[in-house]
């Protein structure tokens, strides 16, 4: 069964391709356009949908040779359904109704935030871990019980890529400010910020007040990036241990676009080995949005017997992790 999926909650317009042969599945991959704001300003949800609406034949076309396959061929259409930027992803939902229309093949509704956790599980192999999912819009600290993901830990205001994206703005970085802090913090030395982790939860817009302040009064900006970098990801480090000692899981999946950061992945990786556990990466060509994570996640609901009319593929705006019905989610945890 081969799935064509279409991501389109916020920056990014992609599409991508998932095979299904005997219970195994293949990344056939695909091709994303992303929505760059002018500089110092963040994201205009209506630009970002013109932007979608202008290039979604293109990517489509573009998608289709990369992954060698032709639209005739689609047996199911997937599409981030949310959460997201209303105008942005209302461009995915009606692109999406409108292939599916043409070539008279269901639809399949998934969860933005579903799909970043199971691509990360199909590219790394792990079966059940306590899941880091870091992105501009969510920072979450989740594991499956019950047949539901459930939150262990999560931001109280705004996510760790924001908070990125809003120092970098403020210093005058181009967007998306996390490679680029990340590639300035390599020269940085340490200097203290606030740390804010409030039980399980985490809060990121003092330590980006503090930060900007002090870059405003001379501090250097690789020591800013450098000290920025290393607070973030320990406040993050200490949550992912405590939900590992709570969940009792043995396995950290660190996904979401924030994932392609080296310095994070290798904070993760030595608590995990102080602990016993293993820490797992997902693929970086699927960190950030794309459309083959929306293909694979909507293709293992529809084989599951997720059925979605065209009636019920109206975008949802909030849709939490934990409010995903995912009955068909344990049975895809159960055969891999
Ligand atoms: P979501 O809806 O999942 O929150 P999103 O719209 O934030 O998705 P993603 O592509 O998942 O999109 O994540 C983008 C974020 O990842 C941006 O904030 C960007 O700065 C951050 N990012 C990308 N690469 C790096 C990196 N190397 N280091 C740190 N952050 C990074
Ligand atoms: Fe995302």
């Amino acid at each position: 069964m081969l799935c064509l999926g279409i991501e389109s909650t916020a920056h990014t317009f992609g599409v991508g391709f998932v095979r299904s042969r005997n219970g195994a599945y293949d990344i056939l991959g695909g091709h994303k356009e992303m929505y760059v704001p002018p500089k110092g300003s963040g994201i205009h949800p209506r630009e970002a949908a013109a932007h979608h609406a202008d290039v979604c034949d293109e990517v489509l076309q573009t998608a289709l040779a990369k992954a060698g396959v032709r639209l005739e061929d689609v047996n199911v259409i997937a599409f981030s359904q949310g959460p997201g930027l209303p105008p942005c992803l209302r461009v995915g939902a009606t692109f999406a109704r409108a292939l599916a229309a043409r070539l008279d093949v269901p639809l399949a509704g998934v969860n933005h935030c579903i799909a970043h956790i199971e691509v990360g599980k199909l590219t790394t192999g792990v079966r059940d871990p306590l899941i880091v999912y870091v992105s501009g819009g969510n920072t979450q600290i989740i594991a499956y019980a019950e047949g539901r993901y459930r939150i262990f830990g999560e931001t109280e205001d705004i996510a760790i890529g924001n908070a990125l994206d809003t120092f970098a703005r403020a210093a005058g970085l181009q967007e998306p400010g996390g490679p680029k802090i990340e590639a300035l913090a390599k020269n940085g030395h340490y200097v203290e910020l606030p740390y804010v982790v409030k039980g399980m939860d985490l809060s990121f817009t003092g330590l980006i007040t503090e930060a900007t302040k002090r870059l405003k009064r001379g501090a250097s900006l690789e020591d800013i990036c450098f000290s920025l970098q290393e607070t973030c990801f320990a406040m993050l480090t200490e949550v992912t241990e405590r939900a590992l000692a709570h969940t009792g899981k043995r396995d950290v999946l660190l996904t979401g676009g924030v994932a392609a950061n080296g310095r994070l992945a290798e904070m993760l990786d030595t608590m995990c080995r102080e602990r016993g556990a293993r820490s797992y990466v997902v693929d970086r060509t699927y960190a950030g949005d794309n459309g083959t994570m929306i293909a694979y996640a909507g293709l293992l609901a529809h084989e599951a017997g997720a059925l979605l009319m065209p009636q019920q593929s109206k975008i949802i705006q909030l849709w939490r992790t934990d409010d995903v019905e995912c009955g068909w989610l344990s049975t895809a945890q159960e055969q891999h």
